[in-house]
């Protein structure tokens, strides 16, 4: 199946110069979403990951995560930004392009040796995948691959992540 035909085009979304890959267009089509979760457990079979969970970053990083989970037979945690969980949480901070941003992950849900897998839908600049990295792997994770969506490749996103597996299913 075409993946990249369902996903939309925005050019100067959020902002002048920036051309925006919109997934809710492949969100919405029955045979791609399907399409779209069952390559990415394929994709992680083949690459032989064993994960006990699936981490999903806030917010696009949800709504492939959690079936993914499902399909791997994982429970899925949530890493959100700050202030949004109730317990606990570990926390790291991370550069944007101005400023600062932080992400939080519940004290309780992870633990030393669990095996991680983390999921977005989209790899730009790699900064959240990487903090992420960094937080799972400060609790004593084990980190067993990364898996996206979309690769925006010149950015070279994948260049700041740890040598684990990374799958992606769309490159531009
Ligand atoms: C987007 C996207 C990734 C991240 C990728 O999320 O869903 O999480 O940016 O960019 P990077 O590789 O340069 O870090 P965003 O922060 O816009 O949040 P959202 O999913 O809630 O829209
Ligand atoms: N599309 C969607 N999300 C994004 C993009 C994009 O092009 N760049 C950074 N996050």
């Amino acid at each position: 199946m075409d993946l990249k035909s369902l996903v939309r085009d925005i050019p100067d979304f959020p902002k002048p110069g920036i051309l925006f890959r919109d997934i809710t267009t492949l969100l919405r089509d029955p045979e791609g979403l399907r399409y779209t979760i069952d390559f990415l457990t394929q994709k992680c079979n083949e690459a032989e990951i064993r994960a006990d969970y699936v981490i999903g970053m806030e917010s696009r990083g949800f709504i492939f995560g959690s079936p993914l989970a499902y399909q791997l037979g994982a429970g899925f945690i949530p890493v959100r930004k700050k202030g949004k969980l109730p317990a606990a949480v570990h926390s790291i901070e991370y550069e944007l392009e101005y400023g600062t941003d932080c992400l939080e992950v519940h004290q309780d849900a992870l633990h030393q040796g669990s095996r991680v897998l983390i999921v977005d839908d989209l790899i730009a600049t790699g900064g959240t995948a990487s903090a992420t990295a960094k937080l799972v792997q400060k609790i004593g994770c084990e980190l067993v691959g990364f898996g996206f969506i979309i690769e925006l490749r010149d950015l070279q996103g994948r260049t700041y992540l740890p040598d684990v597996p990374i799958i992606s299913l769309i490159e531009y």
